[in-house]
């Protein structure tokens, strides 16, 4: 990467923006993201809109099948009639859950016999009042972290069986937002005090990465590769609900969802001897650091406690 190149992005404004994909796309392999995923299936959470909408697209036009879930079968069916004729794909199943109900998320489990060659956690929200969820623990956490590791954990036999020559791949959508956030988990779990939805939000991305890195850490010799991303800013229906003024000023610059998906999909499908191996926190097909500063820095940075506590969570 050029000196330019390493001080634009040091900016964030013009790397996580649609300047800074287009200048990181420069830098991508030809040929990398378009291989036929034939006789490839992928699991995908929340994608009826937005990123994972995007990701669905590209992965079937690969001709991956592709598992949407989506918590309403109305949105689903309708995202997934599109997708169809969009890409005249039809391996495409719709299921339903709400990833923040354990037990919504265990039924899904139950459903799915499926071998699996690609695991997204991909739905995502961020709201600003405080609510606790079903399993007792902060709404957004249970969200980003208890739903999506319970849904890995059933389905973790089902990845293992793929019998693919590629490791599959589990991959969480975090956000850049994780840079701004150390990881605590007692504030993770139930935030104290008065609560800041993006701060919370940003808290459980930070969550995301450190899980992940912790899971590709216990299981990459068993053939599993488990990473995480983020899509820089893009302009989806979650930032206009969630955070308006920041989706006003930014709109001129904002991502599409298919180049936020583009590292997405690009991880579900790609090349092993680059991403398989060592653990990744991914931005437009780059390895990045998971920490901006020593302020973010944690103890709990080796996912120990988090990996207690959702242990604890998915089997109480
Ligand atoms: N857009 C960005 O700039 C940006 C930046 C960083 C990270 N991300 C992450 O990217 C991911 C996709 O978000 P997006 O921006 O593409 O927004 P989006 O279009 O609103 O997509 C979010 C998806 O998650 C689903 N979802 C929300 N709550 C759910 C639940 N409880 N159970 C199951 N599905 C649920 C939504 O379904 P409904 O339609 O039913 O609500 C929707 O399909 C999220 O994880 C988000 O945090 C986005």
């Amino acid at each position: 990467m050029s000196f330019w190149s390493k001080v634009m992005d040091r900016s964030i404004v013009f790397s996580f923006d649609k300047t800074g994909y287009k200048r990181h796309a420069k830098e991508f392999i030809a040929g990398e993201a378009e291989s036929a995923l034939t006789g490839k299936t992928v699991l995908i959470t929340g994608c009826n809109s937005g990123i994972g909408y995007a990701c669905v697209e590209q992965l079937l036009r690969r001709d991956a099948k592709v598992i949407m879930v989506c918590r309403s079968k109305e949105r689903g069916e309708r995202a997934r009639t599109r997708l169809v004729a969009e890409t005249t794909n039809p391996n495409i199943e719709l299921r339903l859950a709400d990833m923040a109900d354990v037990d919504q998320v265990n039924a899904l489990a139950d459903g799915i016999s499926d071998p699996l060659d690609g695991l997204i956690h991909n739905a995502g929200n961020l709201i600003h009042k405080k609510r606790m969820a079903s399993c007792g623990v902060e709404y957004i956490t249970a969200l980003h972290l208890v739903g999506p590791h319970l849904l890995t954990t059933r389905l973790k036999p089902n990845l293992v069986a793929s019998g693919s020559a590629q490791a599959a791949r589990i991959i969480f959508v975090s956000s850049g937002g994780m840079y701004t956030q150390r990881l605590n988990c007692d504030q993770l779990f139930d935030p104290t005090g008065r609560y800041d939805g993006v701060r919370h939000y940003a808290h459980t991305k930070r969550g995301q990465v450190v899980l992940a890195n912790a899971l590709h850490r216990a299981w990459s010799r068993e053939g599993l590769s488990v990473h995480a991303m983020h899509p820089g800013w893009v302009d989806t229906p979650a930032v206009r609900r969630s955070i308006p003024t920041f989706a006003t000023l930014t709109s001129p610059i904002l991502r599409n969802p298919a180049q936020g998906a583009d590292t997405l999909s690009w991880l579900a499908g790609g090349p092993s001897a680059k991403i398989d191996g060592e653990f990744g926190f991914w931005f437009d097909r780059m390895r990045v650091p998971m920490h901006l500063k020593k302020s973010t820095k944690s103890v709990q940075d080796d996912g120990v406690s988090l990996l207690d506590r959702l242990e604890g969570l998915i089997h109480q």
